[in-house]
């Protein structure tokens, strides 16, 4: 099987162009970020302090999280109901930013995720699948851009959806997400030795798209 890991901070376009890349190569695209989403919505939906390891852990024997590809597209069920669309609200996001600091939860996600890659070719984005969950991957590419730049992608989107949030709001949930992403003790978001770097601050969609698919293409053929 060939394992593709994209790794990078939140806004820097992994899910858009992991997706694109992989239905261009015929792999399944994972989105492990869905996964810490649902265990935050989980602990949103009781009215837990998402910040309480403690309490999060508590929760996982509650928990059963399954990702299924319906039509090549990928959605996440809480204890068996589609969470698909509310795992994407701002207040999943930070819950998410909050269980995935919890050592239970990443170690409840990991199986799972090795699994998937076990058995299919896959394009997979997160913050540790290059340093921890696929460390033999055939490819790892570090995919960023400058916290501007993804904020106001982010923004856009959200207003696409009709949320009100202002950009300063924005790109301060993002700074905080990348500070708790990549200060927190355990699978810290870090490119991995030998990730390459791909910078799509100057980028388009297909731009970024084409060079993500150049760099799994040379490294896979070398
Ligand atoms: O990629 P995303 O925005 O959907 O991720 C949501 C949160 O989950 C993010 O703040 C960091 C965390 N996460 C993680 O710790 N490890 C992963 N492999 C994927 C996401």
């Amino acid at each position: 099987m060939i394992n593709v890991a994209i790794d990078g901070p939140a806004g820097a376009g992994k899910s858009t162009i992991a997706r694109t890349a992989a239905q261009a190569l015929g792999y399944i695209y994972v989105d492990t970020g869905a996964l810490y989403r649902a265990v935050g919505v989980y602990s949103l939906r009781r009215g837990f302090d998402t910040k309480n390891a403690d309490t999060v852990a508590g929760t996982l024997s509650d928990i059963c999280v399954e990702l299924k590809f319906i039509g090549g597209v990928q959605h996440v069920f809480l204890n068996g109901e589609d969470v698909s669309e509310e795992i994407r609200t701002p207040e999943a996001s930070m819950a998410a930013s909050d269980v995935s600091a919890v050592p239970a939860v990443r170690q409840f996600l990991f199986d799972l995720q090795r699994n998937i890659a076990k058995q299919n070719d896959c394009i997979m984005d997160g913050r540790d699948i290059g340093t921890v969950v696929l460390p033999q991957a055939e490819v790892k590419i570090f995919l960023t851009a400058s916290p501007e730049a993804r904020a106001m992608r982010r923004y856009r989107e959200l207003q696409a959806k009709g949320a009100a949030d202002t950009f300063e709001e924005v790109l301060a949930d993002l700074k905080q997400r990348d500070y708790n992403d990549s200060h927190r003790a355990v699978a810290p978001l870090k490119p991995a030795e030998d990730s390459i770097l791909v910078d799509t601050t100057e980028l388009n969609l297909e731009e970024s798209v084409k060079k993500v698919i150049a760099v799994i293409q040379e490294r896979i053929t070398d």
